[in-house]
């Protein structure tokens, strides 16, 4: 040993001191919050396993983030996961003491094993896909294994052995007086822990005292002995301090013989809790960060790393990077030099596991904590040249949605005026860089201006080539944290459990950016036949200021629109995909009464002498509605549509499927005449009162002013309501012969608008739902048929079959044009005949300002596709998005765009 420094990879660049912002500290890509500790992660091609405290292994969905499954597997802690070598089954060890077999696709169990003698805990399991082998390695010092080529020829074994079986020191001894403690009913609670072949490890598959010390972790790899670099080797890690390498002997049921031991020639070993293999170089994790890099070709310690993790309780490697986790809570990555490139804090409290994979060259990085949470980590400078990290058109959305974000631009507050400016031209950047000509159509000053973009479709099909009109808001609602009620800052889009969180992210950024992509993928592909207009504006969330006059200014830039697609409103519910043919019109409205005296003091001043503005102004306001808000401005209800036969129907179909995903929602009844009075009638709101002079119980305002709006259904013309407001509040107010003088601005006003769902473009949508969505969508119900007719993995593949056939990543061609699964819930199993596939067609009680006149304009119908869910909280706090909804938006407009006849 001499020669070799204990620790000689100090941090060059220490964590603590590195800039947060530099590329190389890997920043979280996405969030998952659970309720228990995780202890131990695998990875394959489409899911994250996450092994927790209690006994669960949750799957999460690579594309979407969002949890598929809760598999109930064990009655203990899971402690250790490992995938076979083509991911069709997950092994999962615990402290029940069991290793059990799982199914990955449809996550029932094939085997559940168990050894004759009591192990303890079993902390690692690793399955030889080519001896078709499990090893384990237990508490009790033991390694032990299953060959499942022989699972069919083995006795049977007698429901007895079960470890939950056996007598137990503490339920099974009679108590005081010949009592027996009360078991816990163990294994009948968990429900998917059931079925599969039952298998108990036979007697002379133990090696007693492998170690002495718990085996802690365990693996197998090829490529560990130089001299046969094709055989299989297990290598394991004990409490002991002593790493084994283990030579796998076939022709006796996958029996291991010791082959040597790496020896770092200290004399007291201190536990070895973190193994990883990578060419020709061992890595071994131990207490107070330190890291081993064992040669393999000479066996040697070649180096000591000392990482800032405290015990290092996992290690990972890939990309020409090795990363430690350990207790406390900091992640430590090295390069291909073993100097530290970055140390982050990944979890509050321990990190306890973590797995790199590089999936179709996409590197990922996950950890696992007992802060009850697993972090997916953006990996950005992999070292290996072939690994130029490519990512996903997905991926590259999110990171355009991310800078999209971080953009203020509140249209309401002057003070983010320049934001909007920079927000505008970030939009206008993307869409250049994706080749569509683009312009800033400037409003009148100083309301912010519009992005024009076009990408231009096929050539070939100029004479017949449609034009689509997309139109959106890159304007925001004000989104200040100081009572902190985001959980995040909403101007740094932050990805958790499957949703992303941002202001504006669904209201309407990450709507707008699926469209742009779709628009982009399309023309890339050389596949775009239509032209694709974008119309975005800054002033929408203010009533969409400057719009008209500025788009009627620019027709001529702006040509022929065939149709007119937006994605500005929401589901209905959290589970059934809309789509959205109505809203309301709305007319905002200020209204002011002021005295001609200044400020004055309630007890010097105040008499019958005086008309007190604020007091006139609740006279007034008090005339406009009556009981239940009914307003009593004459003929305000008079140009509305009385509800249709066929209309009703709509209603009941509505909430027919609504309540069937959402049963406690009550009364059909009751809810059809809720949506009702929301999307087919017109109401008042008054918003909020203002007076002049300091806020204090002595003064009487010299002015009181109120906001009010109503919103408005076909026919009401929003010009004619606002005459019959402004007419009505004026003769009113003359009653009251007051000394004071009334003012009644109308800020601005929209006119509803009802699409005609019979069309053309909602017919496209329709199909484009279905057909991205799937047969299926809303909650499913769980059912038992999962459990019929799977066949067996190890039956299907021979035993000579070639171990090494790597599993075919689909992830990437799926998102490339395909939908994302469309599970809406987590442990919901596909029913197929549950859920009739049609969206729900809705109207919204909400405005848009400038899709009537857009109609009008240019004389195209408009659709509304909805791309969030109810509960996305726009305009709210913790506003979001789900994954899912923002990849199947993108792929919507693909096939509308694509699909959408000329009119
Ligand atoms: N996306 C909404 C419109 C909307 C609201 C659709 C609710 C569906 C349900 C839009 O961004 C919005 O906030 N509109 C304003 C318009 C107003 C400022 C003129 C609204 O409805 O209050
Ligand atoms: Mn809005």
């Amino acid at each position: 040993m001499a020669g070799i420094p204990q620790h000689d990879g100090a941090p060059k660049t220490n964590g603590s001191s590195e800039p947060r912002s530099s590329p190389r500290t890997p920043t979280p890509r996405h969030r998952m919050k659970h309720d228990k500790s995780i202890l131990a992660l695998a990875v394959s091609a489409r899911h994250i396993f996450a092994g927790t405290q209690g006994g669960e292994i949750l799957v999460y969905s690579l594309d979407t983030y969002e949890r598929k499954r809760t598999i109930e597997a064990h009655k203990g802690s899971v402690l250790g996961l490992s995938l076979s070598q083509d991911q069709a089954l997950l092994f999962s060890s615990a402290t029940d003491p069991i290793v059990n077999v799982w199914d990955t696709t449809s996550y029932v169990r094939r085997y559940t094993i168990w050894s004759t003698y009591d192990v303890g805990d079993i902390f690692c399991v690793a399955y030889s896909s080519y001896h078709k082998t499990v090893y384990l390695g237990a508490q009790n010092t033991s390694i032990q294994w299953y060959d499942l080529k022989e699972k069919d020829t083995r006795p049977r074994p007698a429901l007895a052995s079960h470890p939950s079986e056996r007598k137990d020191k503490f339920f099974d001894s009679t108590g005081p007086g010949g009592v027996q403690t009360p078991r816990p009913h163990g294994e009948s609670r968990l429900r998917d822990a059931v079925g599969g072949q039952s298998l108990e490890i036979a007697k002379q598959d133990i090696y007693q005292f492998a170690h002495f010390g718990y085996v802690y972790c365990m693996l197998l790899g090829r490529g560990i002995l130089p001299e046969s670099p094709e055989e299989e080797v297990l290598v394991s890690g004990g409490g002991d301090g002593r790493i084994l390498a283990w030579r796998i002997d076939q022709s006796r049921g996958g029996a291991i013989a010791k082959l040597y031991e790496l020896e770092d020639g200290r004399e007291e070993g201190e536990s070895i809790f973190s193994l990883i293999h990578d060419g020709s170089f061992l890595y071994s994790g131990r207490l107070e960060g330190e890291i081993n890099v064992w040669d393999l070709e000479t066996r040697q310690l070649v180096r000591s790393l000392k990482a800032n993790t405290g015990d290092v309780l996992s290690l990972s490697i890939g990309g020409g990077l090795l990363f430690a986790g350990g207790i406390s809570g900091y992640a430590q990555k090295f390069n291909q030099h073993y100097e530290t490139v970055s140390t982050f804090k990944a979890h509050d409290g321990l990190m306890l596991a973590s797995a790199f994979t590089m999936n179709d060259d996409k590197p990922l990085f996950v950890t696992g904590g007992n802060d009850n949470t697993i972090v997916l980590w953006n990996i950005e400078d992999c070292e290996e040249p072939a690994v130029v990290a490519k990512r996903s058109n997905n991926d590259l959305m999110v990171e355009s949605l991310n800078q999209f974000v971080s953009f203020r631009t509140v249209s309401s507050l002057p003070k983010y005026r320049a934001d909007c400016r920079r927000g505008a031209s970030y939009l206008r950047s993307v869409f250049q860089n994706f080749g569509a000509v683009t312009e800033m159509i400037n409003t009148s000053e100083p309301y912010n201006p519009i992005v024009f973009a076009k990408f231009r479709g096929n050539p070939a099909t100029a004479a017949s080539r449609k034009k689509i009109l997309f139109y959106g808001h890159y304007d925001v609602i004000a989104a200040e944290n100081e009572q902190g009620k985001w959980k995040h800052d909403p101007f740094t889009l932050t990805g958790e459990g499957g949703y992303l969180y941002g202001r504006g992210i669904s209201d309407n950024k990450g709507p707008i950016m699926a469209a742009i992509y779709a628009a982009h993928e399309l023309a890339n592909e050389q596949a775009l036949d239509a032209d694709i207009l974008f119309l975005i504006e800054g002033e929408e969330e203010s009533g969409s200021r400057g719009f008209e006059q500025a788009i009627k200014a620019k027709k001529d830039l702006i040509g022929d629109i065939d149709w007119i697609l937006l994605a500005n409103s929401y589901w209905l519910d959290d589970h059934v995909p809309c789509l959205t043919y109505g809203l309301r019109g709305v007319i905002h409205a200020t209204v002011q009464v002021e005295s001609r005296h200044p400020d004055l003091h309630s007890g010097v001043d105040g008499s019958m002498l005086l008309d007190e503005p604020l007091k006139d102004l609740i006279m007034l306001l008090s005339q406009l509605t009556g009981s239940h808000g009914k307003v009593q401005i004459p003929g305000f209800y008079d140009p509305i549509i009385p509800l249709a036969e066929d209309e009703k129907q709509l209603y009941a179909h509505i909430t027919e499927t609504l309540l069937r995903s959402n049963p406690d929602l009550g009364d059909p009844e009751e809810l059809a005449q809720s949506l009702m009075l929301r999307w087919r009638e017109a109401s008042l709101t008054i918003h909020r009162f203002h007076t002049s002079g300091p806020e204090n119980s002595t003064i009487i305002p010299r002015l009181a002013r109120a906001s009010l709006s109503l919103r408005l259904v076909p026919n009401q013309e929003s010009a004619e309501v606002a005459r019959i407001l402004t007419s009505f509040l004026n003769e009113q107010f003359a009653k009251l012969d007051s000394q004071n003088k009334l003012k009644v601005t109308i800020d601005h006003q929209a006119e509803p608008w009802l699409g005609d769902y019979n069309n053309e473009i909602f017919r496209t949508l329709e199909s484009a739902i279905k057909s991205t969505w799937g047969p299926t969508f809303g909650r499913r119900r769980s059912s038992v048929h999962a459990l019929k007719n799977i066949p067996d993995p190890l039956a299907l593949s021979p035993i000579s079959a070639p171990a090494d056939s790597r599993p075919s990543p689909t992830t990437s061609n799926t998102l490339a044009s395909g939908s994302v699964d469309a599970d809406t819930g987590p442990d919901l199993d596909l029913d197929h005949n549950f859920m009739e596939r049609k969206p729900l067609y809705i109207r919204e009680g909400g405005s848009i300002p400038s899709i009537r006149f857009l109609e009008k304009e240019f004389g195209a119908p408009a659709a509304q596709l909805p791309v969030g869910q109810a509960s996305d909280s726009a305009h709210l706090d913790n506003e979001r998005l789900r994954l899912v909804n923002l990849y199947n938006a993108k792929c919507i407009f693909r096939k509308v765009f694509k699909e959408l006849p000329t009119k």
